[in-house]
């Protein structure tokens, strides 16, 4: 059974693509040991709540300086001892030792067609504002292992999306939610979960 962690800012549809695919059998062999969010109002917490999952919001504004909630936020997840951490709209500059310590274990999932629109600045709806401004015909989403830099880890799964004429920010994301986020994430999740103990992916085996 893989244990997983996921981390969220927001909305948390990416963490409702996941509960779902769980309760339908779509990603196999998984359990979410918790949910953590840096914001107190987000709704994904909600979400996590109506499926009693245990959650936490740990909040930089919570501590006097950064250094504390980077302690907070690693003891938390030691405490929840997860096989996989999965960022899911986590809109949050993870802690410098977290890549070290759970290296080839976080996956996140960005809303472009990596490399293009990525890296520092962008994510959340400014990503779609930046592929309509260069005028693209083709975006989508990617699921990737974080590394210690910013979207710069390997590529597990994309998948395009069309841009189409009229798009605001706001439709545009919501296309590729659908079309692509809420898919390729629950199925990287369920091949690591399939995976579980022989891939390079996951280098600490998964517990029983
Ligand atoms: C999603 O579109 C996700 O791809 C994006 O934030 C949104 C969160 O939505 N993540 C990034 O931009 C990371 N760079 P959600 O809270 O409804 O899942």
């Amino acid at each position: 059974m893989l244990s997983i962690v996921v981390c969220v800012s927001g909305g948390g549809t990416n963490l409702q693509a996941i509960i779902d695919g769980i309760h339908s059998g779509a990603i196999r062999d998984t359990r979410i040991a918790g949910v953590i969010s840096n914001n107190a109002g987000a709704y994904a917490l909600v979400r996590a709540e109506e499926n009693a999952l245990p959650a936490f919001c740990i909040s930089p504004k919570s501590f006097e300086d950064r250094a504390a909630f980077n302690r907070a936020f690693m003891d938390k997840l030691s405490e929840l001892s997860p096989d996989l951490i999965v960022l899911a709209g986590f809109l949050v500059i993870l802690p410098p030792e977290m890549t070290k310590v759970y290296a080839g274990r976080i996956i996140n999932i960005h809303p472009s067609l990596i490399p293009s629109f990525c890296g520092k600045g962008f994510y959340g709806l400014r990503v779609h504002e930046e592929a309509l401004k260069r005028g693209v015909k083709i975006t989508g989403a990617t699921v990737h292992i974080v590394d210690e830099g910013t979207d710069t880890g390997t590529i597990l799964y994309q998948k395009a999306v069309e841009v189409l004429p009229g798009d605001t920010p706001e439709i545009l994301q919501k296309r590729v939610m659908e079309q692509a986020e809420w898919i390729i994430l629950p199925k990287a999740i369920d091949e690591i979960a399939q995976q579980c103990g022989n891939t390079a992916v996951l280098q600490k085996g998964c517990g029983s």
